[in-house]
Protein backbone atom coordinates (compact mmCIF):
# COMPACT_ATOMS: atom_id res chain seq x y z
CA UNK A 1 0.00 0.00 0.00
CA UNK A 2 1.48 3.67 -1.10
CA UNK A 3 -0.22 6.89 -0.10
CA UNK A 4 0.30 9.23 -3.15
CA UNK A 5 -0.58 12.99 -4.16
CA UNK A 6 -4.17 12.93 -6.06
CA UNK A 7 -3.87 13.38 -9.74
CA UNK A 8 -6.78 13.46 -12.32
CA UNK A 9 -5.67 10.06 -14.14
CA UNK A 10 -7.23 8.73 -10.62
CA UNK A 11 -10.17 10.78 -10.65
CA UNK A 12 -12.20 7.46 -11.45
CA UNK A 13 -10.25 5.38 -8.72
CA UNK A 14 -10.28 7.58 -6.28
CA UNK A 15 -14.58 7.57 -6.81
CA UNK A 16 -14.89 4.13 -6.84
CA UNK A 17 -13.09 4.32 -3.05
CA UNK A 18 -15.11 6.72 -1.55
CA UNK A 19 -18.12 4.75 -3.58
CA UNK A 20 -17.19 1.72 -2.00
CA UNK A 21 -16.85 3.68 1.62
CA UNK A 22 -20.04 5.31 1.80
CA UNK A 23 -22.13 3.81 -0.42
CA UNK A 24 -25.31 2.05 1.52
CA UNK A 25 -28.53 0.71 -0.19
CA UNK A 26 -30.99 2.68 1.94
CA UNK A 27 -28.76 6.01 1.62
CA UNK A 28 -31.05 8.61 -0.28
CA UNK A 29 -30.12 9.50 -3.92
CA UNK A 30 -29.03 12.83 -2.41
CA UNK A 31 -25.63 11.10 -0.66
CA UNK A 32 -23.41 11.22 -2.67
CA UNK A 33 -20.17 11.75 -0.95
CA UNK A 34 -17.57 10.35 -4.04
CA UNK A 35 -18.87 13.41 -6.14
CA UNK A 36 -16.66 15.45 -4.07
CA UNK A 37 -13.49 13.64 -6.02
CA UNK A 38 -14.55 15.30 -8.77
CA UNK A 39 -15.68 19.14 -7.53
CA UNK A 40 -12.75 19.38 -5.12
CA UNK A 41 -10.08 20.21 -7.72
CA UNK A 42 -12.27 22.65 -9.34
CA UNK A 43 -13.36 24.44 -5.91
CA UNK A 44 -11.83 27.81 -4.74
CA UNK A 45 -10.08 25.93 -2.09
CA UNK A 46 -8.51 23.28 -4.03
CA UNK A 47 -4.61 22.22 -2.81
CA UNK A 48 -3.46 20.09 -4.78
CA UNK A 49 -0.59 18.86 -2.28
CA UNK A 50 -3.18 18.16 0.58
CA UNK A 51 -5.28 15.80 -1.55
CA UNK A 52 -4.11 12.24 -1.46
CA UNK A 53 -5.32 8.41 -2.75
CA UNK A 54 -4.01 5.39 -1.04
CA UNK A 55 -3.09 2.81 -3.77
CA UNK A 56 -2.29 -0.87 -4.32
CA UNK A 57 -0.98 -1.51 -7.46
CA UNK A 58 -2.77 0.33 -9.92
CA UNK A 59 -5.56 0.21 -7.57
CA UNK A 60 -7.10 3.19 -5.68
CA UNK A 61 -8.17 1.80 -2.35
CA UNK A 62 -8.60 5.03 -0.55
CA UNK A 63 -9.20 8.97 -0.67
CA UNK A 64 -8.56 12.05 1.64
CA UNK A 65 -8.39 15.64 1.33
CA UNK A 66 -7.56 19.16 3.05
CA UNK A 67 -8.82 22.29 1.47
CA UNK A 68 -8.99 25.88 2.36
CA UNK A 69 -11.20 26.47 5.15
CA UNK A 70 -11.79 29.42 7.40
CA UNK A 71 -13.29 29.77 11.35
CA UNK A 72 -14.61 33.27 11.72
CA UNK A 73 -11.29 35.38 10.25
CA UNK A 74 -8.80 32.45 11.05
CA UNK A 75 -7.77 30.66 8.11
CA UNK A 76 -7.00 26.51 8.29
CA UNK A 77 -8.08 23.83 6.33
CA UNK A 78 -11.12 21.55 6.53
CA UNK A 79 -10.69 17.35 6.32
CA UNK A 80 -13.00 15.06 4.05
CA UNK A 81 -13.91 13.49 2.35
CA UNK A 82 -12.17 10.32 3.98
CA UNK A 83 -13.09 6.93 2.59
CA UNK A 84 -11.40 3.39 2.27
CA UNK A 85 -12.29 0.36 0.05
CA UNK A 86 -14.91 -1.53 1.97
CA UNK A 87 -12.48 -4.54 1.71
CA UNK A 88 -9.61 -3.14 2.74
CA UNK A 89 -11.48 -1.16 5.63
CA UNK A 90 -9.24 -1.83 8.88
CA UNK A 91 -6.36 -2.62 7.74
CA UNK A 92 -4.38 0.93 8.84
CA UNK A 93 -5.19 2.73 5.42
CA UNK A 94 -7.58 5.50 7.00
CA UNK A 95 -4.92 6.34 9.63
CA UNK A 96 -2.07 6.42 7.01
CA UNK A 97 -4.28 9.01 4.75
CA UNK A 98 -5.03 11.13 8.16
CA UNK A 99 -1.31 11.28 8.93
CA UNK A 100 -0.19 11.84 5.63
CA UNK A 101 -2.54 15.08 5.29
CA UNK A 102 -1.69 16.22 8.77
CA UNK A 103 2.12 16.11 8.05
CA UNK A 104 1.26 17.82 4.99
CA UNK A 105 -0.84 20.37 6.55
CA UNK A 106 1.97 20.79 9.29
CA UNK A 107 4.73 21.35 6.37
CA UNK A 108 2.45 23.68 4.45
CA UNK A 109 2.13 25.73 8.38
CA UNK A 110 -1.65 25.55 8.87
CA UNK A 111 -2.51 26.01 11.98
CA UNK A 112 -5.64 23.92 12.47
CA UNK A 113 -7.57 21.19 10.85
CA UNK A 114 -11.86 20.70 11.08
CA UNK A 115 -14.22 18.25 10.58
CA UNK A 116 -17.65 16.65 11.12
CA UNK A 117 -17.02 13.37 11.64
CA UNK A 118 -17.22 10.48 14.46
CA UNK A 119 -15.18 9.28 17.13
CA UNK A 120 -12.40 7.58 14.95
CA UNK A 121 -10.55 10.80 14.65
CA UNK A 122 -9.83 10.91 18.41
CA UNK A 123 -7.24 8.67 18.53
CA UNK A 124 -5.34 11.36 15.60
CA UNK A 125 -5.89 14.50 18.34
CA UNK A 126 -8.88 15.91 17.04
CA UNK A 127 -11.26 17.26 19.75
CA UNK A 128 -14.66 18.47 20.17
CA UNK A 129 -15.05 21.86 18.52
CA UNK A 130 -17.79 23.02 21.39
CA UNK A 131 -15.70 24.18 24.16
CA UNK A 132 -14.16 26.49 21.75
CA UNK A 133 -17.67 27.49 20.25
CA UNK A 134 -16.77 26.64 16.82
CA UNK A 135 -20.18 25.66 15.09
CA UNK A 136 -20.96 24.74 11.36
CA UNK A 137 -24.50 25.70 11.10
CA UNK A 138 -27.65 25.96 12.73
CA UNK A 139 -28.23 22.53 12.98
CA UNK A 140 -27.50 20.61 16.67
CA UNK A 141 -26.17 16.98 15.13
CA UNK A 142 -23.27 19.15 12.64
CA UNK A 143 -22.30 20.87 15.53
CA UNK A 144 -22.22 17.72 17.71
CA UNK A 145 -19.80 16.40 15.36
CA UNK A 146 -17.74 19.28 14.50
CA UNK A 147 -13.98 18.77 15.39
CA UNK A 148 -10.28 20.56 15.38
CA UNK A 149 -7.13 19.47 15.37
CA UNK A 150 -4.77 22.33 16.51
CA UNK A 151 -1.15 22.51 14.92
CA UNK A 152 -0.20 25.46 16.28
CA UNK A 153 -0.55 25.16 20.16
CA UNK A 154 -0.98 29.35 20.27
CA UNK A 155 -4.25 29.38 17.92
CA UNK A 156 -6.21 27.31 20.77
CA UNK A 157 -8.91 29.21 22.36
CA UNK A 158 -8.50 31.95 19.93
CA UNK A 159 -10.50 30.81 17.28
CA UNK A 160 -14.36 30.61 17.54
CA UNK A 161 -17.05 31.38 15.14
CA UNK A 162 -18.88 29.05 12.47
CA UNK A 163 -16.76 27.33 9.88
CA UNK A 164 -17.07 27.66 6.31
CA UNK A 165 -16.10 25.32 3.90
CA UNK A 166 -14.59 25.72 0.24
CA UNK A 167 -17.64 26.28 -2.49
CA UNK A 168 -17.74 22.78 -3.41
CA UNK A 169 -19.12 21.71 0.28
CA UNK A 170 -22.35 23.71 -0.54
CA UNK A 171 -25.21 23.84 -2.48
CA UNK A 172 -26.99 27.01 -4.67
CA UNK A 173 -28.87 27.61 -1.97
CA UNK A 174 -26.26 27.99 0.27
CA UNK A 175 -26.57 24.77 2.20
CA UNK A 176 -23.93 22.53 4.01
CA UNK A 177 -23.90 19.07 1.28
C1 LIG B 1 -13.63 5.44 8.79
C2 LIG B 1 -12.57 4.85 7.84
C3 LIG B 1 -12.00 5.95 6.95
C4 LIG B 1 -11.45 4.26 8.70
O1 LIG B 1 -10.43 3.76 7.86
P1 LIG B 1 -9.82 2.31 8.09
O2 LIG B 1 -8.69 2.16 7.17
O3 LIG B 1 -10.93 1.33 7.99
O4 LIG B 1 -9.39 2.41 9.62
P2 LIG B 1 -7.96 2.05 10.26
O5 LIG B 1 -7.55 0.69 9.81
O6 LIG B 1 -7.03 3.18 10.05
O7 LIG B 1 -8.34 2.04 11.80
C5 LIG B 1 -9.07 0.97 12.30
C6 LIG B 1 -9.55 1.39 13.68
O8 LIG B 1 -10.52 2.45 13.52
C7 LIG B 1 -11.75 2.04 14.09
N1 LIG B 1 -12.83 2.58 13.25
C8 LIG B 1 -13.07 2.34 11.95
N2 LIG B 1 -14.14 3.04 11.54
C9 LIG B 1 -14.58 3.73 12.60
C10 LIG B 1 -15.66 4.62 12.81
N3 LIG B 1 -16.52 4.94 11.83
N4 LIG B 1 -15.82 5.17 14.05
C11 LIG B 1 -14.96 4.85 15.06
N5 LIG B 1 -13.91 4.01 14.92
C12 LIG B 1 -13.73 3.45 13.70
C13 LIG B 1 -11.71 0.51 14.04
O9 LIG B 1 -12.58 -0.04 14.99
C14 LIG B 1 -10.26 0.24 14.39
O10 LIG B 1 -10.06 0.41 15.77
P3 LIG B 1 -8.83 -0.27 16.57
O11 LIG B 1 -7.57 0.37 16.02
O12 LIG B 1 -9.08 0.12 17.97
O13 LIG B 1 -8.92 -1.72 16.26
C15 LIG B 1 -13.14 3.71 6.94
O14 LIG B 1 -13.63 2.69 7.77
C16 LIG B 1 -14.24 4.18 6.00
O15 LIG B 1 -13.98 4.53 4.87
N6 LIG B 1 -15.51 4.16 6.49
C17 LIG B 1 -16.66 4.54 5.69
C18 LIG B 1 -16.64 6.01 5.35
C19 LIG B 1 -16.54 6.89 6.57
O16 LIG B 1 -17.22 6.67 7.57
N7 LIG B 1 -15.64 7.90 6.48
C20 LIG B 1 -15.41 8.85 7.54
C21 LIG B 1 -16.45 9.89 7.49
S1 LIG B 1 -16.44 10.91 8.89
Amino acid sequence: MEIKTFEPSCLHGAKEALRSAFYHENSSALFNEWEFAEKLPASDGYLPELCVIASDGEKVVGYNALTKARIGSAQGLALGPLGVRKEYQNTGIGSALVKECVKRAERSGFPWIALLGGSYYSRFGFESGKSYGITVSENAFDNEHLQILFLDESVRGKISGRLVYCDAFYDAAGNLL
